[in-house]
């Protein structure tokens, strides 16, 4: 990967694959902002154009490469129902409590944002390059909610966005996470966990941090 070829990052994507994403992800709908909008759909298709996947359907259905595996469905399941759960949970505490000043739109980018860095992290070659050389590239070089930033502010997405894309995952333990972010953080965490108590990860792939008890 040669970070100095920015602009051809960019010019892989097409008309077909922006539309893909769009059919894909019918929740696009639920941001106001038209920009925001077809931001989100630039960076996904930026992550699909340099990747092997050529759709988010074809992404393993994973929390993490090879790790809490669905047994049904695909990526985009999870995309989608971790932007309704986090609109339900926006909503929820904007009717109940209408001191929160929370920006809806930006929790709807979030959810269709959070793991636009997904087809980077899973890639069968960069994989294979980390594997091959974890002393000179790292073990990933990066995750995926660093490299969703990164397309994030790539396409002129809002600061708000990419750092729900940064944080909503382990590496916002290290930071104070924004109010959006903890909701599309409350959303994927609770997608995932009652994935697994309802008996729908694969056997063998749950990550350490959801298995219980964590000591006895
Ligand atoms: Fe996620």
């Amino acid at each position: 990967m040669a970070f100095e070829h920015l602009q051809s990052l960019m010019s892989n994507v097409t008309d077909e694959l922006r539309q893909r994403v769009r059919d894909e992800l019918p929740e696009l709908a639920e941001m106001r902002d038209q920009s925001l909008r077809d931001k989100s759909v630039e960076a996904w298709a930026i992550a699909l154009a340099n990747s092997s996947y050529p759709s988010i359907s074809a992404i393993p259905p994973s929390g993490n490469p090879s790790k809490m595996v669905l047994k049904r469905g695909d990526q985009t399941d999870h995309i989608r129902g971790v932007t309704r759960l986090s609109i339900v949970i926006a909503d929820e505490f904007a009717r109940s409590n209408p001191d929160l000043r929370i920006d809806r739109d930006i929790v709807v980018a979030g959810g269709i944002c959070h793991d636009v860095g997904k087809p980077w992290e899973y890639d069968p070659d960069n994989r294979k390059r980390w594997q091959d050389s974890p002393a000179r590239f790292g073990m990933p070089s990066m995750r995926h909610p660093t490299y969703g930033a990164f397309l994030c502010l790539l396409v002129g997405l809002p600061e708000e966005v990419a750092h729900i894309a940064a944080g909503h995952s382990g590496e916002g333990e290290l930071m104070v996470r924004s109010l959006e972010n903890n909701i599309v953080h409350m959303a994927d965490i609770g997608y995932w966990r009652t994935m697994l108590a309802g008996g729908m990860i694969v056997d063998g792939t749950i990550s350490d941090k959801y298995k219980r008890p964590l000591s006895l």
